[in-house]
């Protein structure tokens, strides 16, 4: 039986699929049963910079700070009470997730400034976190903020967290970066354990008849796997982080293509939203069976195979590929 195990930011892995963050570990019953079905670890859903400034009165100083300029933007974001857990509980969950299963825990904080909430990482640590995942979903929407300053707020977040706790930190990013490899290397240098990419940009539809801005939360397809796909094939070599693949992955094939590319581990989200995290089985019983058909016995023999890595000239390799590509096209 080919051998699937794998190694994740320092965490040794049975298997690469890990359950992205999602309502799926909002309880934890939810936690237990993604364990049961196999999944390797789970990264709780996020709690957010937002709710931690409420609880600790710093929300108005946030809104009116850096990068959220508005007067009273308040009026925009949930209520106190329409979040899962505050942040003390989500602190117990941690507490309690420990104690219920005998897999990893990676617990998720999302926010974009440097600020107090940062120290809400120790209590995480200390809940018993096998792993912190920073996920930073910032969509800049001012004509003066340039790209360099977003790289700095997140480079200046990542190393106040690493100061504050020694367990392994997860960077979550968008593919919106101009210069990907250039801001990697910086994050990897900075003490990112790992690269998680990418996070979905949610796009509010447009309802005509009402004339209003629709908000929608869609799941993934199986084709969104091929953006990060592509990004961690060629940032696969250049930092000595891990990698999590994210978005897209809702088959055995999409395994393994991440881990082809350079993935160390498959996070999967939409495909058990959609069918059940039973389906957590299928895709481990699955990878080893393909694995067998293919010849392939074990997953470190094919990690980064098909990455840029052993490319001389990656630049070159990317445009000549785009070029023929559109060459080629009616003759294939
Ligand atoms: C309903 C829903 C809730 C999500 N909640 C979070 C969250 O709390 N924190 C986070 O970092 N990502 C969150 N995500 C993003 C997923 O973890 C994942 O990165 C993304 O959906 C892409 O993976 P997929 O194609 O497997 O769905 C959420 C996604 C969905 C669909």
């Amino acid at each position: 039986m080919a051998d699937i195990k794998t190694s994740f930011m320092g965490l040794e892995l049975k298997n690469p699929i890990v359950p992205s963050a999602s309502p799926l570990s909002r309880e934890i019953s939810g936690i237990k049963k993604m364990e049961d079905a196999g999944a390797a670890a789970v990264v709780l859903y996020s709690l957010f910079e937002e709710q931690i400034a409420m609880e600790t009165g710093e929300f108005s100083n946030l809104l009116s700070s850096g990068a959220l300029s508005l007067a009273d933007a308040s009026v925009y974001f949930p209520h106190r009470h329409e979040y899962p857990r505050d942040p003390e509980a989500y602190v117990d969950h941690i507490r309690k997730a420990k104690e219920a299963v005998d897999i990893p825990i990676i617990a998720s904080m999302n926010g974009t400034s440097k600020g107090g909430w940062l120290e809400f990482a120790k209590q995480i640590e200390q809940a018993g976190a096998d792993g912190l995942e920073l996920n930073f979903y910032f969509i800049p929407t001012s004509d003066t903020l340039l790209g360099l300053d977003i790289e700095t707020i997140y480079l200046d977040i990542l190393k106040s967290v690493k100061k504050i706790v020694s367990i392994p930190i997860a960077v979550k990013l968008s593919p919106f970066f101009t210069a990907l490899p250039n801001f990697a290397v910086r994050l990897d240098e900075t003490g990112a354990d790992a690269l998680v990419l990418f996070n979905r940009f949610y796009q509010p539809d447009i309802n005509v008849e009402r004339k209003e801005v629709q908000p929608s939360i869609s799941l993934s397809k199986p084709e969104d796997i091929l953006l990060p796909l592509r990004w961690i094939a060629i940032l696969y070599g250049q930092v000595d982080c891990s990698f999590a693949l994210t978005s897209g992955v809702h088959s055995v094939d999409a395994v393994l293509k991440a881990v082809m590319a350079g993935a160390d581990i498959a996070n999967v989200c939409s495909f058990l939203l959609a069918e059940g995290v039973e389906k957590i089985t299928e895709l481990i019983e699955n990878t080893e069976s393909r694995m067998d058909e293919l010849e392939i016995d074990s997953l470190a023999s094919i990690k980064g195979a098909l990455s840029l890595e052993s490319y001389v000239e990656p630049t070159a390799f990317e445009r000549s590929s785009y070029i023929k590509l559109l060459q080629s096209y009616g003759r294939i």
